[in-house]
């Protein structure tokens, strides 16, 4: 079977490692280059129905979120394919904030006290202290100010209103502010059921310590070491399977991966963002981790029925720590060659992402250019190991974090 993969990133680097082990699949298509995808990949032009059709594809698996929001998945589906991914109606619980919370409010999912707002004067009357401010629709990950004054949270609303983020913030949520520690829980998901997946640990923030400006993710860990089964349990039970039971109740069935990033508060889980799609860098953890062939996984939530509760995982754990360009998360200076990238293993992988072929070598040309991925025995291991390879990597103005996992 062939298979066709929509996006570029890290994320779809994972993803194509993973799939192209399978044996069922005898050729990957894809829509956006990435010098890490196995050398046999072929790239389609055109639009994603165009190649589905040109290569006859026996699944579609969709890596981001921006072609969900604009109904690709609807559009394949339409044209008879396979698809590992959301119809637009579901994909809501990521694209619209204000959907997410008023499903979580109308099934009893655990969330944040909010209020949605449609202009300034009434986002403004809501602030009443720290808060986080969110724009409704897609920011690339951008769109969610954690403020930590009223005054802050006043100068949030009015970037928005003022076109920060587009037309993502033209209506804003305001949300009370939760207090705990992070985890990414993330589920494969058929319409009916939810599978979870082993629970991740991204680390949002630039620099060491989990400080300084957020970005799209400079490390993840897969599992946290202070999640327990119990909490996996409760998670399941309260926040995954109630949401693919209400999306179906609701006539928006939810297949594909649901990602719900929990702050563990004092009061329990509550849920701070759905996400439709796997995590960048989540997914690169979690392909590591994953100890069986993906695709049957992907074709059954494809086609609505998921035939087991459990997926198999590898005893041990997985660190991912993302190389990014000098400046990431602001202006950055593309074009050098990186060097020291080998052809990835079951145990050590540097999954490409903003970066691209350039005659004979590959070259920076984004933000977040490697997420250099390995398994250890334990997560002490698996971060030693994956920090050894950061190291034989190199491209001028390369930058890192040294605490993901443990660190260097
Ligand atoms: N790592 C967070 C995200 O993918 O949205």
């Amino acid at each position: 079977m062939r298979i066709l993969l929509i996006g570029g990133g890290g994320r779809e680097a994972a993803l194509a490692w993973k799939i192209v082990q399978s044996p069922l699949v005898d050729g990957l298509v894809v829509t956006h280059p990435n010098p890490g995808f196995p050398s046999d990949t072929v790239f389609a032009e055109g639009d994603a129905v165009t190649a589905a059709r040109a290569y006859d594809v026996g699944l579609v698996v969709v890596g981001p979120e921006a072609p969900l929001a604009d109904g690709l998945s609807d559009a394949l589906r339409g044209a008879g394919f396979p698809v590992f991914a959301p119809s637009r109606s579901a994909a809501q619980l990521e694209t619209s904030k204000e959907f997410a919370k008023a499903f979580m409010d109308r099934q009893g999912i655990p969330t944040a006290a909010w209020s949605s707002h449609e202009d300034a004067d009434s986002a403004h009357a809501a602030i009443t202290g720290a808060c986080v401010v969110k724009a409704d629709g897609l920011a690339a990950g951008k769109g969610v100010i954690v403020a930590d004054s009223a005054r802050e949270a006043h100068a949030a609303v009015d970037a928005m209103f003022d076109g920060a983020f587009g037309s993502a913030g033209h209506r804003v949520v305001i949300e009370e502010r939760l207090t705990g520690p992070e985890v990414s829980f993330l589920a494969l998901c058929d319409g009916k059921r939810a599978i979870p997946m082993l629970p991740c640990r991204d680390h949002k923030r630039r620099f060491d310590g989990d400080k300084g400006p957020n970005t799209g993710g400079m490390g993840a860990i897969c599992p946290p070491p202070d999640v327990d089964q119990d909490l996996m349990d409760t998670v399941l039970r309260d926040v995954l399977q109630p949401t693919v039971d209400g999306m179906a109740a609701e006539g928006t069935p939810f297949r594909g991966v649901l990602y719900a990033g929990l702050m563990l508060t004092p009061e329990g889980p509550k849920v701070l963002e759905f996400n439709v799609r796997f995590g960048d860098p989540e997914c690169q953890p979690l392909m590591m981790m994953l100890d069986e062939d993906i695709v049957p996984l992907m074709l059954e939530c494809a086609n609505g029925h998921l035939s087991r509760d459990r997926l198999l995982w590898r005893n041990g754990s997985a660190c991912c720590v993302v190389m990014v360009s000098g400046g990431y998360p602001g202006a950055i200076d593309k074009g050098h060659a990186i060097t020291g990238v080998r052809l990835p293993n079951r145990n050590q992988a540097a999954f490409y992402a903003g970066a691209k072929k350039s005659g004979t070598t590959v070259v920076n040309d984004g933000g977040r250019v490697l997420g250099v991925t390995a398994f250890g025995d334990n997560l002490e291991e698996a971060s030693k190991l994956a920090y050894e390879y950061v190291d034989d990597i190199h491209f001028n103005t390369a930058e890192w974090r040294t605490d993901i996992g443990g660190g260097q």
